[in-house]
């Protein structure tokens, strides 16, 4: 008999593609395993599935995933986006308790945004590298060397940063934000590429911080145009976290939610998709007739896949893991992301 906690291991998005047949050539061999090892695996996610629906009506939540989690998760949620779509919907719902599938950041703004509202976060060690990048005295020293310099803070940044920024922005927005605010100088943080890609469109100085997202530096400029060269139909969608050489070859560069957007109104038939893989669920799924290739293998971002269903439903079933930001950070925080949400 396996033990349950193998069995939840096991039971990931491509073990359960296989399951469900979709697998090219049939079953993924964790799935040939899993059915030998445990004949109830289909009725114990379907239970999960259940009790998720029942809990979600009980405690009148709602589940808000991101564009970058697995396709079960996706496929469960209430709301899909990016950044910028999901903080206005935790700003706008009338649930009690928000459960955020994502990283903490994410689900740090909806509780900055919504104090009154319970929010949870599935795992509690869902963490941006990124955004553990840059800290407080980093910020402060940096401020003080440019006391001119307005601060533009990427929402992938925790709430004491966001709480000594100007105004926050998202891969949506940032030009628009930067362009917005009366500063001739800004401090960006913590995304140097994506501060390199805003420079690109303001005639304002732009200082980045030297934050990277590890996931998007798996793309490289050879590897992409490999891929083009392969395919030299395809148009490349990239996200503005990719390095600025990657950046350069681009038919298109935009936020998560900005890809589904292209794929749906671009006459062309094929893509390559230049950011996490846990976007290509639903632009295939939206788009049966295009194709859309990965810029390079496992483009995976670990946090966003330590989400599973197991996770959602502990969460619900024990109201756990609580964001919570102290007050004083949180009413100045606010400030800065309220900025955000008027412009964009
Ligand atoms: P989006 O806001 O474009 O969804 O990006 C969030 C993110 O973390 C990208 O790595
Ligand atoms: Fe952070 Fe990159 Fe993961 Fe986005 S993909 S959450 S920026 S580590």
């Amino acid at each position: 008999m396996i033990h349950p906690a193998d069995l939840r291991r096991m039971l990931t998005h491509s073990f359960r593609k296989g399951i469900r047949g979709s697998h090219a050539g049939g079953d993924s061999p964790q799935a040939e395993i899993m059915k030998r090892a445990h004949p109830d695996y289909l009725k114990y996610q379907d239970d999960l599935i259940a009790e998720i629906a029942s809990l979600k009506k009980e405690r009148n939540a709602v589940i808000l995933a991101h564009n970058y989690q697995r396709d079960e998760i996706q496929e469960i949620a209430d709301i899909c986006g990016d950044s910028l779509g999901l903080s206005r919907q935790a700003a706008a719902t009338e649930a009690d308790v928000i459960v955020f599938c994502g990283v903490h950041f994410m689900a740090e703004t909806a509780a900055i945004l919504s104090p009154q509202k319970t929010v949870l976060l599935p795992v509690e060690e869902a963490g941006c590298p990124m955004a553990d990048m840059i800290d407080l005295p980093r910020l402060l020293e940096l401020k003080a060397g440019r006391p001119d310099a307005a601060v533009v803070t990427y929402v992938n940044s925790s709430a004491e940063i966001k709480a000594e920024s100007d105004i926050c922005c998202t891969s949506a927005n940032a030009v628009n934000v930067v362009n917005s605010i009366d500063a001739s100088k800004i401090i960006f943080t913590p995304d140097r590429n994506l501060a390199l890609y805003v420079a690109r469109f303001t005639d304002k100085e732009i200082i980045p911080y030297d934050g990277f997202c590890p996931t998007h530096h798996l793309i490289s400029a050879a590897a992409v145009k490999r891929a083009r060269a392969e395919r030299p139909d395809a148009k490349l969608v990239v996200h503005p976290e990719c390095l600025p050489d990657v950046i350069d070859l681009a038919d298109h560069v935009c936020s998560t939610s900005g890809m589904y957007k292209y794929a749906a109104e671009s006459d062309a038939e094929e893509f390559i998709i230049g950011t996490e893989m846990g976007i290509l669920y639903r632009l295939r799924k939206e788009n049966p007739e295009k194709r859309f290739h990965p810029a390079t293998r496992h483009i995976l971002c670990p946090n966003m896949k330590m989400t599973t269903l197991d996770w959602l439903a502990q969460s619900l079933r024990y109201m756990r893991f609580k964001v919570e930001v102290p007050e004083e950070i949180r009413r100045k925080a606010k400030k800065a992301v309220d900025r955000m949400l008027e412009v964009a």
